[in-house]
């Protein structure tokens, strides 16, 4: 069975597990802060504060923000359900945004037209890890004194405009799941330029303490901690920032060979009239964490028999992106909403084999029962 992705391990993982083991501080300590360190120095962000996943990354962001029930927030509908959900854990409506029919990223040119007196932030999304066009969002909120909360879930290693994602808008989060170019099994991450937002996420995140386990455990005076607001517990352990810290070392190559592989893909696709690969504006670096095809609609397959037959040869793909404002969780409270260009796409879309261990046998085998399947 050929899978749809697998996590690049090796004893560099295991070696530092171990250790994290053997020094008996598994929680929250000195591995969180070299994985927080790692990440800042290779996406320029001045500061990264490690959370549970991109879930709690995104909601701890809108937190700080003070977003609240009276407050909207605009989002891609074309997402993982987490981008909009974030929004409701804070009591605020999500209003959802259609997307650009190339690069499936938020339409800067509908964000404006949702703005009303509520609206208090934007969520972009570097959907499967193309940036979202940072340049005119980040114009628009500042026009209307918007905040933005990059969701750049999976946009570990792309590049915007010759700069890394993570260094953009007010907060952008992180996630290490699996399906990620990195993993740590489950985790997240927030970076920012402002020094008193990560000084203050630090402590939302531990519970609302107002000092940290390590300098409470360095310290050869008694210390009484205070709480200064109601936090939670988000922290990541020491056990998964050791995984980080060994995934970032391979990050560099990881990134090398997903884009090879996709280029292998875009050079079997170009061609074809039912295949359309993916679109990568000029200046934009894509890492490539998915690689998502839309299937032409014709007389000969529809994307879910090509999915069906892929996976009777042993070849797993996945849906497309979803459409939040489809799912029962949303209609049920917001009613119909109607957004052409996500509702084409996520009917239209597949998501292909795409992993670091792929070898160019598998692929070519992949690429070779599309083509015959949606020729026949
Ligand atoms: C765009 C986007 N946002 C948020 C998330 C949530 O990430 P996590 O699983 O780390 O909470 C995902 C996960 O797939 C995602 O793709």
């Amino acid at each position: 069975m050929i899978p749809i992705t697998k996590p690049v391990f090796d004893k560099s993982e295991e070696r530092l597990v171990a250790k994290v083991l053997q020094s008996g501080w598994v929680t929250q300590g000195p591995k969180v802060a070299e994985f927080e360190n790692l990440i800042c120095e290779y996406t320029g962000a001045k500061y990264a504060v490690a959370t549970t996943s991109a879930t709690t990354a995104l909601f701890l962001s809108l937190h700080l923000l003070g977003i609240d029930p009276a407050d909207e927030v605009i989002v891609p509908s074309f997402s993982f359900i987490a981008t909009s959900n974030v929004a409701v854990h804070v009591g605020a409506t999500p209003i959802f945004a259609d997307i650009d029919p190339r690069t499936y990223n938020i339409d800067p040119t509908q964000i404006e037209r949702l703005i009303t007196k509520k609206t208090r932030a934007i969520i972009p999304v570097d959907q499967i890890g193309l940036p979202a066009d940072m340049d005119k969002i980040l114009k628009i909120a500042k026009k209307y004194k918007l905040h933005v909360v990059e969701d750049a879930a999976c946009a570990l290693g792309s590049v915007y405009k010759g700069r890394k994602i993570g260094s953009f808008g007010d907060l952008a989060c992180l996630s290490f799941h699996p399906r990620k170019t990195i993993t740590t099994g489950e985790g997240g991450m927030i970076l920012t330029n402002n020094k008193t937002w990560a000084e203050k996420l630090r402590i939302l995140r531990h519970q609302g303490m107002s000092i940290s386990d390590v300098a409470r455990h360095k310290s050869n005076k008694i210390i009484q901690e205070s709480y200064p607001v109601i936090g939670y517990n988000f922290r990541m352990s020491d056990l998964q920032a050791a995984v980080g810290v060994a995934q970032m070392a391979k990050l560099p190559k990881i990134l090398v060979r997903r884009a090879s592989l996709a280029e292998r893909y875009n050079k079997a696709f170009n061609n074809s009239d039912i295949i359309i690969p993916p679109y990568v504006p000029e200046n934009y670096v894509t890492n490539w964490q998915s690689y998502m095809v839309r299937l032409v609609p014709n007389k000969k397959i529809t994307r879910n028999e090509l999915m069906q037959r892929l996976l009777d040869d042993g070849i797993s793909t996945r849906l497309g992106i979803m459409a939040a404002h489809l799912e029962p969780a949303y209609t049920k409270t917001m009613g119909k909403i109607f957004l052409p260009v996500t509702e084409k796409a996520t009917k239209e879309t597949m998501i292909l084999p795409l992993y670091f261990q792929m070898t160019k046998l598998e692929q070519d085998y992949v690429i070779k029962q599309i083509l015959q399947h949606v020729k026949s």
